[in-house]
């Protein structure tokens, strides 16, 4: 999709790309390709985004996001919406993100992605040639099984689908099961020939992607949240004037603000809408994953020097909302 965005002056024109692996339906290529349309809107009533178009490739048209990132790097690509996954396996500091229970819903994971340790976190990008703009996120992290699921103990052995990274992959091994990388482009047919035989996803992508057909259990258990990272190549970035800069930083941070803030309800109507569909919803308490929480601090406090440094700024907003 092609926004246009101003024609006034005598600057050259420039047509910028933001790339990112989810469906056109899916809320964060909604929030990129509004994110365009505030960039034409704007163009009409100020001078300094003159002629600058910005096209969105939503489904990884351009690559998966390790390619896409690498086009970043080159400044082949201009923009992205990346998991944090992606940037997990290239510095282990975003797996604080992963730390099990961090936030106990939407709301407080969207409070835990405007703390100052989570902005430390992005400015961790630059020595990548990246530019942080700010963070999205998705739903919280659900569980969607084949077989029938009463407790961590029925997923043992199990293959579950884990997004490609090494923290994830980590949980789930210290849960008991086996960890199985899939990408979210071939989930449904991973799950549907047998390859996989649960995995960790959201209820966005559970009820979207209908990968509730070959489902018989899917468990509330909000056990992790999953934030994106908005992304610039350095070298897109220094060709701008730094008003320029300042102007896309401040339209793209309100979309990522209503990005975040957008799933504390639409977590709960995916879920609703889940059950319109006849799917079996099952609820976990906190205890659910506890034989892999220990085992996953005790590794990754070690490899990532923000573990603790979130989450005890997770508990202080807890302790906060609690009053
Ligand atoms: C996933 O792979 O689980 C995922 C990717 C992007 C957005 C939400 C979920």
């Amino acid at each position: 999709m092609l926004f246009a965005v101003g024609s006034v002056g005598a600057d050259r024109p420039r047509q910028l790309r933001l790339g990112l692996i989810t469906p056109p339906p899916h809320l964060w290529t909604q929030s990129a390709r509004a994110f365009g349309q505030d960039l034409e809107a704007h163009s009409v009533e100020s001078r300094w985004l003159n002629q600058i178009t910005l096209e969105v490739f939503p489904s990884g048209q351009l690559g998966n996001e390790a390619q896409m990132l690498q086009l970043l790097q080159t400044g082949a690509l201009d923009f992205g919406f990346f998991t944090t996954s992606e940037l997990a396996n290239r510095n282990a500091d975003f797996a604080a993100f992963y730390v099990p229970y961090l936030a106990r819903d939407a709301e407080h994971a969207a409070a835990v992605l405007e703390t100052k340790t989570a902005a430390d976190i992005l400015s961790g990008v630059e020595k990548f040639g990246l530019i942080g703009l700010g963070y999205g996120m998705a739903g919280m992290r659900q569980v969607v099984s084949r077989k029938h699921v009463e407790s961590l103990a029925d997923l043992r052995g199990q293959k579950i689908r884990v997004v490609p990274d090494r923290p994830l992959t980590d949980f789930w091994y210290f849960a008991g099961a086996a960890p199985t990388p899939i990408p979210l482009s071939v989930l449904y047919d991973a799950f549907a020939n047998g390859q996989i035989d649960a995995m960790h996803i959201d209820f966005e992508n559970t009820l979207r992607l209908k990968l509730y057909d070959h489902a018989a259990t899917v468990i509330h258990s909000d056990h992790m949240m999953f934030p994106m990272v908005a992304l610039a190549s350095a070298k897109t970035w220094a060709t701008f004037t730094p008003e320029q800069q300042t102007g896309i930083r401040k339209l793209l941070s309100t979309h990522l603000r209503h990005l975040r803030n957008s799933y504390v309800e639409a977590d709960k109507k995916f879920k609703q809408e889940l059950r319109t569909q006849g799917v079996t919803l099952l609820t976990a308490n906190s205890n659910f994953f506890q034989a892999a929480t220990q085992p996953w601090l005790n590794k990754w406090r070690r490899l990532s020097r923000y573990v603790d440094a979130l989450s005890q700024e997770s508990q202080a907003l807890m302790a906060v909302g609690n009053q």
